[in-house]
């Protein structure tokens, strides 16, 4: 029987997503069956028909789900498929890339190295490299692909903003953001100045308060967790007399109540792609996900 050349393959929680990225391709999408044992065990059982065998697994919460993924790709290699592909919208623990504190891991290395030993290729979107480069040298000697938001998350936003918004980063590391969105809609752009303290403890500097004075600020950034960083910023911005804060933010990852804390502090909207399933999905990544996947379905 001859194989089909590729298909997507997702866990259920995925399953939507997933299929918006099948059908950009045209190619089939699958669910990975998962059995959990009584003793907490789990069995991936995935139905790998094609040579290609794209998971489509965005990784927050890692913890549960990286053991289901490597189990997975391993069943694809053992029903015969000739390529693993895995698409992660939001790929997990890049934060941290080197030990803060004595005793700390480099996470980064870590699950790089694993997800670059299990699968043929890695394709994420504006994943957290900070102070590496290009994320070949976290997920070597896999492919790696980081595909950049900012098309997509522009093509939302033209028709959605005033004339005289401006783009406003939050910290040194949104910078890769804020400077190439603005670019791209043409507007001013601004970066905050962030000292962290901890979990949920920011601080920020904004160096030219009059630049936001009566315009519409739209704070961007790739992750939001507890959400402190965006509060801090909209604190900011609105003692500086900006009107109308928004957030657009790549992976939503949104601890309890996040969104609600945020709109509380003054967000008139809370915007995010869909890399991670949440209220604020607004930006489908199909699109692009699926123009960098083209050469994966070739006949
Ligand atoms: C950090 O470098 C990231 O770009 C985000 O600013 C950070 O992860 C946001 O975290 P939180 O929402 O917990 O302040």
């Amino acid at each position: 029987m001859t194989r089909a050349r590729a298909s997507v393959h997702a866990f259920a929680a995925d399953a939507v997503a997933a299929g918006r990225l099948a059908e950009a391709l045209k190619v089939p999408c699958r669910l990975v069956e998962v059995h959990t044992f009584p003793d907490g065990e789990i069995l991936p059982v995935l139905a790998a028909e094609s040579r290609t065998v794209i998971i489509y697994c965005p990784l927050d919460h890692p913890n549960e789900k990286l053991v289901a993924l490597a189990l997975a790709a391993d069943a694809a290699r053992r029903a015969g498929a000739e390529r693993v592909v895995l698409v992660a919208p939001y790929l997990c623990y890049m934060r941290q890339d080197k030990v803060f504190h004595p005793g700390e891991p480099i996470s980064q290395a870590v699950i790089g190295g694993l997800l670059g030993s299990t699968f043929d290729r890695v394709v994420t979107v504006d994943a957290h490299l900070h102070r590496i480069a290009r994320l070949f040298a976290v997920v070597g000697p896999a492919e790696a692909d980081d595909l950049s938001s900012v098309p997509a998350v522009a093509a939302w936003l033209r028709p959605r903003i005033g004339s005289g918004a401006v783009i406003v980063g939050p910290d040194a590391e949104s910078e890769h953001w804020a400077r190439p969105l603005a670019a791209a809609l043409e507007l001013g752009c601004l970066v905050m100045r962030k000292t962290r303290r901890g979990d949920r403890e920011v601080t920020l500097a904004l160096d030219d308060p009059d630049a936001v004075k009566g315009r519409q600020a739209i704070l961007v950034d790739d992750i939001v967790s507890t959400g402190s960083t965006m509060a801090a910023a909209i604190g900011r911005l609105k003692a500086a007399g900006a009107v109308g804060t928004r957030i657009v933010v790549t992976h939503g990852l949104f601890a309890a109540g996040v969104i609600e804390f945020l709109r509380k502090a003054g967000a008139s909207e809370v915007i995010s792609t869909d890399s991670v399933v949440n209220s604020s999905n607004a930006i489908g990544l199909a699109g692009i996900l699926a123009a960098a996947l083209g050469n994966e379905i070739d006949p």
